[in-house]
């Protein structure tokens, strides 16, 4: 019963799946991750390719670079800057995803050729959260990492929806 694709259908109102005091952790302790996004983002590839090595083989601009300089190779920080991008792009449609869900399906379905899994965006998430604990310190509570949770989560649900339905 339903229709999967009513969101390109008619403009409803998209609300991302967080309450107003994970809105709130989300958007305080973002002033503090967008003054090091090009750092978070870095350091959350690394980790992700260092974690999950085969992953590499899926961007033909450094594909066969040796792990040991993946560190400086600059065509990793421009899916870097993407993915950062995102993320900004979530917190900024925390009130109103409407616009933003539309985008994040139809970057899921380019993700296609990319033989993009859901399981990838699960170790990106871990890779990310990972960082984020990392440099936000004693600002990361149980309630701050379950708000990023979900708002990643909604990131990574939202393209596999393209992902699964070209
Ligand atoms: C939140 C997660 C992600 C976001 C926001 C994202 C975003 C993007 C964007 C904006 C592009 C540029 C091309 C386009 O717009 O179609 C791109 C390209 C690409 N993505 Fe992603 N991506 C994500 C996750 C992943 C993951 C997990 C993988 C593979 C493990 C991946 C593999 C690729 C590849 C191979 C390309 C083409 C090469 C490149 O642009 O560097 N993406 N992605």
């Amino acid at each position: 019963m339903g229709c999967s694709s009513s969101l390109s259908q008619k403009h409803a109102h998209v609300s991302l799946p967080l309450s107003e005091p994970q809105k709130y952790l989300v958007r305080e302790t973002w002033e503090t991750i967008e003054q090091h996004k090009n750092m978070v983002g870095k350091k959350t590839f690394l980790r992700f390719f260092e974690m999950n090595p085969d992953y590499q083989k899926l961007f033909p601009e450094f594909k066969d670079v040796d792990p040991v300089e993946l560190e400086n190779t600059s065509a990793l920080y421009g899916h870097a800057k993407r993915v950062m991008k995102a993320v900004e792009n979530a917190v900024s449609s925390l009130d109103d995803a409407f616009s933003f869900a539309a985008y994040l399906e139809e970057l899921g379905r380019r993700h296609i050729a990319r033989a993009l899994k859901p399981s990838y965006l699960d170790a990106m998430q871990e890779a990310l959260m990972y960082n984020l604990k990392d440099l936000l310190r004693s600002q990361w509570t149980k309630e701050t990492e379950e708000a990023w949770n979900r708002l990643f989560r909604f990131i990574s649900s939202t393209m596999v929806k393209g992902l699964q339905s070209p």
